[in-house]
Protein backbone atom coordinates (compact mmCIF):
# COMPACT_ATOMS: atom_id res chain seq x y z
CA UNK A 1 0.00 0.00 0.00
CA UNK A 2 1.48 3.14 -1.22
CA UNK A 3 -0.74 5.64 0.90
CA UNK A 4 -3.17 4.49 3.98
CA UNK A 5 -5.02 5.79 6.65
CA UNK A 6 -4.60 3.80 10.20
CA UNK A 7 -5.79 3.74 13.86
CA UNK A 8 -3.74 4.02 17.00
CA UNK A 9 -5.89 2.29 19.81
CA UNK A 10 -3.72 2.02 22.65
CA UNK A 11 -1.16 4.11 21.12
CA UNK A 12 1.28 4.64 24.29
CA UNK A 13 4.05 7.00 22.96
CA UNK A 14 3.62 5.41 19.05
CA UNK A 15 5.36 2.46 18.63
CA UNK A 16 2.76 1.35 15.63
CA UNK A 17 2.17 5.29 14.86
CA UNK A 18 6.48 5.22 13.97
CA UNK A 19 6.21 1.83 11.83
CA UNK A 20 2.90 2.99 10.40
CA UNK A 21 4.20 6.51 8.80
CA UNK A 22 7.39 5.23 8.24
CA UNK A 23 5.27 2.97 5.28
CA UNK A 24 3.28 6.03 4.05
CA UNK A 25 0.25 5.80 6.46
CA UNK A 26 -1.72 8.69 7.81
CA UNK A 27 -2.65 8.42 11.40
CA UNK A 28 -6.16 10.09 11.74
CA UNK A 29 -7.31 8.52 15.29
CA UNK A 30 -5.58 7.51 18.45
CA UNK A 31 -6.34 6.56 22.04
CA UNK A 32 -5.01 6.16 25.49
CA UNK A 33 -5.85 6.26 28.84
CA UNK A 34 -2.96 7.75 30.02
CA UNK A 35 -2.46 11.28 30.09
CA UNK A 36 1.47 10.94 30.18
CA UNK A 37 1.48 9.07 27.13
CA UNK A 38 -0.94 11.67 25.33
CA UNK A 39 1.50 14.70 26.19
CA UNK A 40 4.53 12.66 24.88
CA UNK A 41 2.69 11.41 21.66
CA UNK A 42 1.09 14.78 20.97
CA UNK A 43 4.60 16.28 21.55
CA UNK A 44 5.90 13.68 18.71
CA UNK A 45 3.06 13.67 16.39
CA UNK A 46 0.85 16.97 17.08
CA UNK A 47 -2.01 14.66 17.26
CA UNK A 48 -4.03 14.76 20.90
CA UNK A 49 -5.25 11.13 21.16
CA UNK A 50 -8.90 10.51 23.18
CA UNK A 51 -8.28 9.02 26.11
CA UNK A 52 -10.90 5.90 27.95
CA UNK A 53 -11.62 3.52 24.60
CA UNK A 54 -14.50 1.90 26.63
CA UNK A 55 -15.99 5.91 26.79
CA UNK A 56 -15.34 5.93 22.44
CA UNK A 57 -18.56 5.81 20.16
CA UNK A 58 -17.23 4.26 16.84
CA UNK A 59 -18.93 6.50 14.91
CA UNK A 60 -16.33 9.65 15.98
CA UNK A 61 -13.68 7.61 14.92
CA UNK A 62 -12.65 8.78 10.98
CA UNK A 63 -12.78 6.05 7.96
CA UNK A 64 -9.68 4.31 8.01
CA UNK A 65 -7.57 1.02 6.09
CA UNK A 66 -5.86 -0.53 9.03
CA UNK A 67 -6.46 -0.84 12.97
CA UNK A 68 -3.45 -1.20 14.95
CA UNK A 69 -3.60 -2.22 18.35
CA UNK A 70 -0.83 -3.03 21.62
CA UNK A 71 -3.36 -4.02 24.03
CA UNK A 72 -2.74 -3.52 27.44
CA UNK A 73 -0.48 -6.48 28.86
CA UNK A 74 -1.51 -6.40 32.49
CA UNK A 75 -4.07 -8.74 32.18
CA UNK A 76 -2.15 -11.72 30.11
CA UNK A 77 0.97 -10.72 31.75
CA UNK A 78 3.24 -13.25 33.94
CA UNK A 79 4.52 -10.15 35.77
CA UNK A 80 0.04 -8.98 36.20
CA UNK A 81 -2.32 -10.66 38.02
CA UNK A 82 -2.94 -13.35 35.90
CA UNK A 83 -6.36 -12.48 35.96
CA UNK A 84 -7.67 -12.20 32.01
CA UNK A 85 -10.88 -11.84 31.07
CA UNK A 86 -12.31 -12.49 34.43
CA UNK A 87 -10.88 -8.90 35.05
CA UNK A 88 -13.97 -7.17 34.25
CA UNK A 89 -12.53 -4.30 32.86
CA UNK A 90 -9.14 -4.97 31.56
CA UNK A 91 -10.86 -8.12 30.10
CA UNK A 92 -13.36 -6.73 28.08
CA UNK A 93 -10.72 -4.00 25.78
CA UNK A 94 -10.51 -6.38 23.23
CA UNK A 95 -13.72 -6.84 22.91
CA UNK A 96 -13.78 -2.54 22.32
CA UNK A 97 -11.26 -3.46 19.34
CA UNK A 98 -14.07 -5.86 17.84
CA UNK A 99 -16.60 -3.44 18.27
CA UNK A 100 -14.77 -0.53 16.45
CA UNK A 101 -13.75 -3.30 13.80
CA UNK A 102 -17.01 -4.14 13.32
CA UNK A 103 -18.26 -0.73 12.80
CA UNK A 104 -15.59 0.39 10.22
CA UNK A 105 -14.15 -2.68 8.68
CA UNK A 106 -11.15 -1.83 7.88
CA UNK A 107 -8.86 -3.88 5.44
CA UNK A 108 -6.41 -4.52 7.90
CA UNK A 109 -6.15 -4.95 11.61
CA UNK A 110 -2.97 -5.63 12.84
CA UNK A 111 -2.59 -6.81 16.99
CA UNK A 112 0.65 -7.16 19.59
CA UNK A 113 0.09 -8.55 23.15
CA UNK A 114 2.23 -10.73 25.33
CA UNK A 115 3.79 -13.85 24.67
CA UNK A 116 2.03 -15.32 27.31
CA UNK A 117 -1.51 -14.69 25.91
CA UNK A 118 -1.33 -18.09 24.43
CA UNK A 119 -1.14 -20.23 26.92
CA UNK A 120 -3.34 -18.05 28.90
CA UNK A 121 -6.50 -19.90 30.60
CA UNK A 122 -5.50 -23.02 28.97
CA UNK A 123 -5.66 -21.37 25.75
CA UNK A 124 -8.89 -20.31 25.76
CA UNK A 125 -8.21 -16.55 25.63
CA UNK A 126 -6.64 -17.46 22.04
CA UNK A 127 -9.35 -19.34 21.18
CA UNK A 128 -11.76 -16.65 22.05
CA UNK A 129 -10.13 -13.51 20.36
CA UNK A 130 -9.44 -16.03 17.39
CA UNK A 131 -13.31 -16.57 16.57
CA UNK A 132 -14.30 -13.19 17.74
CA UNK A 133 -11.70 -12.17 14.40
CA UNK A 134 -13.20 -14.54 12.37
CA UNK A 135 -16.64 -13.79 12.90
CA UNK A 136 -15.66 -10.06 12.53
CA UNK A 137 -15.16 -11.22 8.98
CA UNK A 138 -11.26 -11.31 8.80
CA UNK A 139 -8.88 -13.80 7.77
CA UNK A 140 -5.42 -14.67 10.41
CA UNK A 141 -3.55 -17.14 10.80
CA UNK A 142 -4.87 -20.01 13.61
CA UNK A 143 -1.89 -18.77 16.16
CA UNK A 144 -0.55 -15.84 16.21
CA UNK A 145 3.14 -15.26 15.70
CA UNK A 146 5.86 -15.30 18.36
CA UNK A 147 8.73 -12.65 17.27
CA UNK A 148 11.22 -11.03 19.62
CA UNK A 149 13.35 -8.29 18.04
CA UNK A 150 16.83 -10.06 18.68
CA UNK A 151 15.50 -11.92 15.88
CA UNK A 152 15.85 -8.86 13.23
CA UNK A 153 19.69 -8.21 15.30
CA UNK A 154 18.24 -5.39 17.56
CA UNK A 155 19.42 -6.39 20.73
CA UNK A 156 16.56 -7.09 23.12
CA UNK A 157 14.89 -10.22 23.68
CA UNK A 158 10.96 -9.24 23.98
CA UNK A 159 9.06 -12.02 22.47
CA UNK A 160 5.66 -10.76 21.99
CA UNK A 161 2.78 -12.34 19.92
CA UNK A 162 1.62 -10.50 16.66
CA UNK A 163 -1.95 -10.91 14.96
CA UNK A 164 -2.53 -10.18 11.43
CA UNK A 165 -5.55 -9.92 10.28
CA UNK A 166 -6.93 -9.10 6.98
CA UNK A 167 -10.50 -8.69 5.69
CA UNK A 168 -12.03 -11.56 4.18
CA UNK A 169 -13.07 -10.37 0.86
CA UNK A 170 -9.03 -8.84 0.85
CA UNK A 171 -7.29 -11.93 0.88
CA UNK A 172 -5.63 -14.29 2.91
CA UNK A 173 -2.28 -14.59 4.93
CA UNK A 174 0.23 -17.11 4.47
CA UNK A 175 1.90 -18.87 7.01
CA UNK A 176 4.52 -16.97 8.37
CA UNK A 177 7.83 -18.84 9.07
CA UNK A 178 11.67 -17.45 9.71
CA UNK A 179 14.40 -19.35 10.19
CA UNK A 180 16.30 -18.47 13.65
CA UNK A 181 19.59 -19.83 13.01
CA UNK A 182 19.99 -17.35 9.91
CA UNK A 183 19.00 -14.60 12.79
CA UNK A 184 21.84 -11.77 12.41
CA UNK A 185 24.10 -11.59 15.12
CA UNK A 186 22.71 -9.00 17.77
CA UNK A 187 25.63 -6.70 18.84
CA UNK A 188 24.89 -4.53 22.41
CA UNK A 189 27.35 -2.12 20.80
CA UNK A 190 24.65 -1.22 18.34
CA UNK A 191 22.33 0.71 20.75
CA UNK A 192 24.93 2.18 23.10
CA UNK A 193 25.65 5.58 23.09
CA UNK A 194 29.39 6.98 23.24
CA UNK A 195 29.87 7.97 27.42
CA UNK A 196 31.29 11.10 25.82
CA UNK A 197 27.94 11.73 24.23
CA UNK A 198 25.75 11.43 26.73
CA UNK A 199 24.64 14.42 29.18
CA UNK A 200 24.02 14.13 32.75
CA UNK A 201 26.71 10.68 32.26
CA UNK A 202 26.82 10.58 36.22
CA UNK A 203 23.40 10.26 36.62
CA UNK A 204 23.57 6.90 34.97
CA UNK A 205 27.22 5.82 36.43
CA UNK A 206 27.21 3.22 39.11
CA UNK A 207 28.10 4.67 42.73
CA UNK A 208 31.17 2.83 44.27
CA UNK A 209 28.67 0.81 46.53
CA UNK A 210 26.99 -1.15 43.81
CA UNK A 211 30.59 -0.98 41.82
CA UNK A 212 31.77 -2.83 45.44
CA UNK A 213 29.01 -5.23 45.37
CA UNK A 214 29.09 -6.51 41.88
CA UNK A 215 33.44 -7.13 42.03
CA UNK A 216 32.53 -9.30 44.83
CA UNK A 217 30.14 -11.15 43.08
CA UNK A 218 32.55 -11.18 40.34
CA UNK A 219 35.57 -12.37 42.47
CA UNK A 220 32.89 -15.43 43.08
CA UNK A 221 31.74 -16.21 40.32
CA UNK A 222 35.59 -16.49 39.12
CA UNK A 223 36.56 -18.20 42.32
CA UNK A 224 34.50 -20.72 42.80
CA UNK A 225 35.24 -24.18 41.17
CA UNK A 226 32.63 -26.53 39.93
CA UNK A 227 32.08 -28.16 36.62
CA UNK A 228 29.22 -25.87 35.33
CA UNK A 229 28.56 -21.96 36.70
CA UNK A 230 25.29 -22.47 39.03
CA UNK A 231 22.29 -22.22 36.91
CA UNK A 232 20.24 -22.18 40.55
CA UNK A 233 19.34 -18.86 42.28
CA UNK A 234 22.47 -18.57 44.29
CA UNK A 235 21.82 -17.64 48.43
CA UNK A 236 24.57 -16.43 50.19
CA UNK A 237 22.46 -16.60 53.70
CA UNK A 238 22.95 -20.61 53.32
CA UNK A 239 26.98 -20.87 52.41
CA UNK A 240 26.56 -23.09 55.84
CA UNK A 241 26.78 -26.43 57.61
CA UNK A 242 23.22 -27.18 57.59
CA UNK A 243 21.66 -28.02 61.06
CA UNK A 244 18.62 -29.80 62.27
CA UNK A 245 17.20 -26.24 63.24
CA UNK A 246 17.08 -25.54 59.38
CA UNK A 247 14.16 -27.80 59.28
CA UNK A 248 14.52 -28.23 55.31
CA UNK A 249 11.61 -30.84 55.51
CA UNK A 250 9.15 -27.93 55.95
CA UNK A 251 10.12 -26.49 52.78
CA UNK A 252 8.77 -26.80 49.32
CA UNK A 253 10.11 -29.15 47.14
CA UNK A 254 11.19 -26.05 45.05
CA UNK A 255 12.85 -24.19 47.81
CA UNK A 256 14.48 -27.59 49.46
CA UNK A 257 16.49 -28.41 46.25
CA UNK A 258 17.64 -25.05 46.00
CA UNK A 259 18.97 -25.15 49.72
CA UNK A 260 20.49 -28.07 48.87
CA UNK A 261 22.08 -26.98 45.91
CA UNK A 262 23.89 -24.13 47.57
CA UNK A 263 24.89 -26.23 50.36
CA UNK A 264 26.88 -28.52 48.01
CA UNK A 265 28.33 -25.45 46.29
CA UNK A 266 29.22 -24.19 49.63
CA UNK A 267 30.90 -27.73 50.67
CA UNK A 268 32.71 -28.13 47.42
CA UNK A 269 34.42 -24.33 47.83
CA UNK A 270 34.20 -24.27 51.52
CA UNK A 271 37.72 -22.95 52.64
CA UNK A 272 37.34 -19.84 48.99
CA UNK A 273 33.69 -19.16 50.35
CA UNK A 274 34.16 -19.00 54.22
CA UNK A 275 36.93 -16.31 53.29
CA UNK A 276 34.93 -14.59 50.36
CA UNK A 277 31.86 -13.79 52.96
CA UNK A 278 34.07 -12.62 55.42
CA UNK A 279 34.83 -9.86 52.83
CA UNK A 280 31.79 -9.65 51.51
CA UNK A 281 29.96 -8.84 54.99
CA UNK A 282 31.88 -5.76 54.88
CA UNK A 283 30.22 -4.41 52.14
CA UNK A 284 27.13 -2.15 53.26
CA UNK A 285 25.10 -3.12 50.39
CA UNK A 286 25.63 -7.23 50.62
CA UNK A 287 22.14 -7.69 52.73
CA UNK A 288 18.76 -9.02 51.43
CA UNK A 289 18.36 -9.81 47.23
CA UNK A 290 21.84 -8.30 46.85
CA UNK A 291 23.68 -11.28 48.65
CA UNK A 292 21.70 -13.49 45.89
CA UNK A 293 23.01 -13.80 42.16
CA UNK A 294 21.12 -15.43 39.57
CA UNK A 295 23.95 -16.32 36.99
CA UNK A 296 21.84 -16.72 34.11
CA UNK A 297 25.04 -16.07 31.27
CA UNK A 298 25.68 -19.51 30.42
CA UNK A 299 29.12 -20.97 30.62
CA UNK A 300 31.48 -18.59 29.57
CA UNK A 301 35.45 -19.80 29.32
CA UNK A 302 36.66 -16.92 31.32
CA UNK A 303 33.60 -15.70 33.22
CA UNK A 304 33.15 -11.92 34.36
CA UNK A 305 30.42 -9.92 35.51
CA UNK A 306 31.63 -6.68 33.57
CA UNK A 307 31.35 -8.33 30.27
CA UNK A 308 27.51 -9.28 31.09
CA UNK A 309 24.02 -7.51 31.23
CA UNK A 310 22.70 -6.78 35.05
CA UNK A 311 19.81 -6.17 36.43
CA UNK A 312 19.18 -5.21 40.63
CA UNK A 313 16.03 -7.71 40.44
CA UNK A 314 13.79 -8.51 44.09
CA UNK A 315 14.95 -12.01 43.60
CA UNK A 316 18.66 -11.05 43.51
CA UNK A 317 21.28 -9.78 41.09
CA UNK A 318 20.55 -10.98 37.81
CA UNK A 319 23.28 -11.59 34.70
CA UNK A 320 22.14 -11.63 31.41
CA UNK A 321 24.68 -12.71 28.47
CA UNK A 322 26.34 -9.25 27.38
CA UNK A 323 24.96 -10.06 23.79
CA UNK A 324 20.87 -8.72 24.04
CA UNK A 325 19.36 -7.11 26.66
CA UNK A 326 16.31 -9.01 28.20
CA UNK A 327 13.06 -7.20 27.56
CA UNK A 328 12.01 -4.02 28.15
CA UNK A 329 9.49 -3.74 31.45
CA UNK A 330 7.00 -1.07 32.57
CA UNK A 331 8.54 -1.20 35.85
CA UNK A 332 11.74 0.79 36.58
CA UNK A 333 14.49 -2.02 36.45
CA UNK A 334 16.94 -0.42 34.31
CA UNK A 335 19.44 -2.92 33.35
CA UNK A 336 23.16 -2.09 33.90
CA UNK A 337 25.37 -2.34 31.18
CA UNK A 338 28.28 -4.37 32.80
CA UNK A 339 31.20 -2.70 30.30
CA UNK A 340 29.62 0.86 30.73
CA UNK A 341 30.06 0.29 34.65
CA UNK A 342 26.22 2.17 33.77
CA UNK A 343 22.70 1.96 33.53
CA UNK A 344 21.05 2.00 30.66
CA UNK A 345 20.22 5.80 29.19
CA UNK A 346 16.75 6.91 27.69
CA UNK A 347 17.89 7.48 24.46
CA UNK A 348 19.64 3.51 24.80
CA UNK A 349 15.85 2.67 25.68
CA UNK A 350 14.16 4.09 22.65
CA UNK A 351 16.95 2.14 20.16
CA UNK A 352 16.11 -0.90 21.49
CA UNK A 353 12.56 -0.23 20.63
CA UNK A 354 13.94 1.15 17.42
CA UNK A 355 12.29 4.37 17.87
CA UNK A 356 14.71 7.19 16.30
CA UNK A 357 16.84 9.21 17.82
CA UNK A 358 14.62 12.46 16.64
CA UNK A 359 11.90 10.81 19.16
CA UNK A 360 11.02 13.30 22.37
CA UNK A 361 10.64 11.09 25.09
CA UNK A 362 8.84 12.26 28.48
CA UNK A 363 10.36 14.78 30.39
CA UNK A 364 9.84 12.95 33.41
CA UNK A 365 12.84 10.00 33.70
CA UNK A 366 10.63 7.32 35.28
CA UNK A 367 7.28 7.94 33.01
CA UNK A 368 10.07 7.89 30.39
CA UNK A 369 11.19 4.47 31.25
CA UNK A 370 7.90 3.34 31.54
CA UNK A 371 6.43 4.55 28.44
CA UNK A 372 9.50 2.74 26.54
CA UNK A 373 9.22 -0.70 28.81
CA UNK A 374 5.33 -0.51 27.27
CA UNK A 375 5.79 0.34 24.02
CA UNK A 376 6.49 -2.16 20.87
CA UNK A 377 9.28 -2.48 19.07
CA UNK A 378 8.90 -0.54 15.63
CA UNK A 379 11.26 -2.53 13.17
CA UNK A 380 9.24 -5.73 14.97
CA UNK A 381 5.44 -3.92 13.67
CA UNK A 382 7.06 -2.81 10.65
CA UNK A 383 7.79 -6.29 9.38
CA UNK A 384 4.86 -7.68 10.59
CA UNK A 385 2.50 -4.89 8.78
CA UNK A 386 4.75 -5.03 5.80
CA UNK A 387 3.98 -8.56 5.65
CA UNK A 388 0.68 -8.10 6.33
CA UNK A 389 0.03 -6.05 3.14
CA UNK A 390 1.45 -8.17 1.15
CA UNK A 391 5.41 -6.55 0.18
CA UNK A 392 6.40 -9.05 -1.67
CA UNK A 393 10.51 -8.97 -0.60
CA UNK A 394 9.06 -9.65 2.98
CA UNK A 395 6.50 -12.29 1.76
CA UNK A 396 9.38 -14.31 0.13
CA UNK A 397 11.89 -14.44 2.91
CA UNK A 398 9.18 -15.01 5.64
CA UNK A 399 6.50 -16.95 3.77
CA UNK A 400 6.61 -20.82 4.75
CA UNK A 401 4.90 -21.19 0.70
C1 LIG B 1 1.10 -2.22 25.95
S1 LIG B 1 0.74 -0.53 26.00
C2 LIG B 1 0.76 -0.10 24.30
C3 LIG B 1 1.97 0.67 23.93
C4 LIG B 1 2.03 1.15 22.50
N1 LIG B 1 1.83 0.10 21.53
C5 LIG B 1 3.37 1.81 22.25
O1 LIG B 1 4.08 1.47 21.30
O2 LIG B 1 3.75 2.68 23.03
C6 LIG B 1 -0.95 -0.47 26.39
C7 LIG B 1 -1.53 0.93 26.52
O3 LIG B 1 -2.94 0.81 26.71
C8 LIG B 1 -3.36 1.92 27.49
N2 LIG B 1 -4.71 1.64 28.04
C9 LIG B 1 -5.05 0.86 29.07
N3 LIG B 1 -6.39 0.85 29.26
C10 LIG B 1 -6.91 1.66 28.31
C11 LIG B 1 -8.23 2.08 27.99
N4 LIG B 1 -9.27 1.68 28.72
N5 LIG B 1 -8.40 2.91 26.96
C12 LIG B 1 -7.34 3.36 26.24
N6 LIG B 1 -6.07 3.01 26.51
C13 LIG B 1 -5.84 2.17 27.52
C14 LIG B 1 -2.27 2.05 28.53
O4 LIG B 1 -2.24 3.35 29.07
C15 LIG B 1 -1.01 1.71 27.70
O5 LIG B 1 -0.38 2.88 27.23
Amino acid sequence: MEKFRFIDLFCGIGGFHQAMTSLGGECVFACDIDEDCRKTYFANYGIEPYGDIRKIDARIIPAHDVLCAGFPCQAFSKAGKRLGFEDPTKGTLFFDIIRILEHHKPQYALLENVRNLLSHDGGNTWKVMYDRLKSAGYNLLPEPVIFSPHYLGIPQHRERVYIMCVRKDVGDIPPFYFDESKAPRCRIESILQDDDDIPNLRQYQLGWEKIQLIDLWDEFIKGIRCDKLPGFPVWSEWFRPLVPEDNLEAMPDWKRRFVLKNNALYLDNREFIDSWLQKARKCPLFFGAKAKLEWQAGQPENPSLWEQILQFRPSGLRVKPGTYFPALVAITQTSIVGCRKRELTLRECARLQSFPDSFIPDTKNAQAYKQFGNAVNVQTVKLFAAYLFGDPQVRARYSAE
